[in-house]
């Protein structure tokens, strides 16, 4: 809609127009506010200006019909915004089920991705047009904010947590990435661009010959490596819960709580395994705190999501 008017950027995504549309209509309400206030003043000022020294002007008694109309105007009108931008927000914060997942790590100060296949870029992002797509945010360091103006997407990556965006890329091309929070000294560098790519194009690039091992199986291997398997096993009762099947169900905790085995609640139970402790169990796991990295916990995640349920699932009493 605002191709080639300059202080638009371009528009790729489902929501762009959206966002679009709501700004420009903030834009006109101001200026129509600011312009009213200033049409009144000056009408003012000439209307009741003072005539000849000494003039004392008729007392004022008040009106309610006045006062009811200049209470109820700006309500209505608060509320439209309110309505109106509300349901743009939920719209842009709720991925939509079966969205595309892409796993995104922030670092000062570079973008570091990796796709659920296995191929990682780094500053780059290639994604297929016409599809949901949904990242999952983290930070190795400190803040980030991961910002695309051609999709109007922006969401921070916060130390500690994951944070997720979603978009829908409407037209192939390449797309400014930014680093949308001041983030060290190298912060205004930290960018990239977002190739989107026709479905086949995109097939072709995902199951490129630079494809190294998906996300589950690194992850597999970690979990070999760090010695998960020794207390996890889905063959017999360990000493930690059986992972398999786990993902997206409810976890019952010692002190009576029901969890959503989510992505941020495994990643707390990695890195601070004695916060939730499942019923039946003591905590007996070490932290994995500072073993692993974002990326790492990522790939240990995509494993455990990956784990079809086996049998009966212990956590699910
Ligand atoms: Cu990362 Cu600014």
């Amino acid at each position: 809609m605002w191709r080639g008017f300059p202080l638009f950027p371009e528009a790729a995504s489902t929501i762009a127009s959206g966002v679009d549309t709501i700004y420009l209509f903030l834009v006109a309400l101001s200026l129509l506010l600011s312009a009213g206030i200033f049409l009144a003043i000056f009408y003012f000022a000439v209307r009741f200006r003072r005539r000849h020294p000494g003039e004392v002007p008729a007392p004022v008694h008040g009106s309610l019909p006045l006062e009811l109309f200049w209470s109820f105007t700006p309500f209505v009108i608060m509320m439209i915004v309110f309505g109106w931008g509300t349901s743009l927000y939920f719209r842009n914060y709720n991925p939509p089920a079966g969205a595309m997942e892409i796993f995104v790590v922030g670092k000062q100060w570079m973008w570091k991705i990796q796709h659920p296949e296995g191929q990682r870029e780094i500053n780059e992002l290639h994604v297929p047009v016409g599809q949901p797509v949904k990242l999952t945010l983290a930070t190795e360091d400190v803040i980030h904010s991961f910002y695309v103006p051609a999709f109007r997407v922006k969401m921070d990556a916060i130390p500690g947590r994951y944070t997720s965006l979603w978009f829908h890329a409407t037209r192939p091309g390449r797309y400014h990435l930014f680093c949308a929070e001041y983030c060290g000294n190298q912060h205004s560098k930290m960018g990239g661009t977002v190739h989107v790519l026709e479905q086949p194009e995109y097939e072709a690039w995902i199951s490129g010959a630079a494809r190294g091992r998906s996300m589950a199986e690194s992850g597999e291997e970690l979990f070999q490596r760090l010695g998960c398997f020794t207390c996890h096993r889905a063959d017999m009762p360990g000493r930690g819960p059986v992972l398999e099947g786990v993902f997206g169900n409810p976890v019952t905790l010692q002190d009576g709580r029901r969890v959503i085995a989510d992505e941020a609640y495994l990643r707390e139970s990695i890195l601070n395994p004695g916060v939730k402790i499942v019923a039946g169990y003591r905590t007996r796991m070490p932290t994995f705190q500072g073993q692993i990295n974002e990326e790492q916990l990522m790939q240990i995640i995509a494993y455990i999501k990956s784990l079809p349920p086996k049998g009966r699932l212990d956590t699910e009493p």
